[in-house]
């Protein structure tokens, strides 16, 4: 599959928003996306590995950077430069025995969460995807994660319970638009608790 370099560095805004940059994982990323997986709150770590990990080996971080990309698509968002600190990952693993679906993960540093970054990396899960020939993406979410579930049914997917796990598939909708920076505005104020 054919992938988009990353394009030359844009300033930091002054007006709270900054701008992030997209690029396929290789292998020297694999210490900044180790880095992202140990930033993650314990809550969050167990909710993308499905296993509580007070530790993320290194290796798992090594692995998924150094990944045939024909088999497992793995993207990184880096904050404020192409060098800046990983702050987010989404990846699409695809099925050995039929190689039109792919399952997506997706994690988020929770210091940028809120930020619509999830809903971009989903945005480009599906571009990614359609690039590569894929037609349907599947996904497993613990039964307690409501906002990455909200999130992937907003992006079409349609899940079932089993065992405490969400498994969920949609089909592929490239938005068309797969960008190699998008902007991120200041984190939206918490809302005021109501009386
Ligand atoms: C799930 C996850 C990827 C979402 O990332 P994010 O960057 O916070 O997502 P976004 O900012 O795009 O927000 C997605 C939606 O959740 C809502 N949301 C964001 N922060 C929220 C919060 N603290 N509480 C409730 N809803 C929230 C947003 O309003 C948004 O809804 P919208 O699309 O209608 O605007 C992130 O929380 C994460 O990495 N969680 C841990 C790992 C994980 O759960 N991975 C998925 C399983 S593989």
């Amino acid at each position: 599959m054919a992938t988009t370099d990353i394009a030359p560095l844009r300033p930091r805004r002054d007006d709270g928003a900054v701008t992030v940059w997209f690029g396929r994982a290789r292998p020297p990323d694999a210490d900044a996306l180790h880095a992202l997986y140990e930033r993650l709150s314990p809550e969050s770590r167990r909710r993308r590995f499905f296993q509580p990990m007070p530790r993320v080996p290194r290796t798992i971080a090594s692995h998924l950077c150094s990944v045939d990309p024909d088999r497992h698509l793995v993207w990184l968002a880096r904050a404020g430069s192409p060098s800046g600190p990983v702050i987010g990952e989404v990846q699409l693993a695809v099925d050995p025995d039929d190689p039109t679906r792919a399952e997506l993960a997706l994690a988020v540093d929770d210091d940028w969460s809120g930020r619509g970054l999830g809903r971009t990396l989903v945005a480009m899960a599906h571009d990614l995807a359609a690039a590569a020939g894929i037609e349907t993406l599947t996904a497993e979410v613990l039964a307690e994660n409501r906002r990455c579930a909200d999130l992937l049914i907003r992006a079409g997917f349609r899940f079932t319970v089993s065992s405490g796990v969400l498994e969920g598939s949609g089909p592929v909708a490239p938005t068309g638009r797969l960008a190699t920076t998008v902007v991120l505005g200041a984190r939206p104020a918490p809302l005021a608790a109501s009386a």
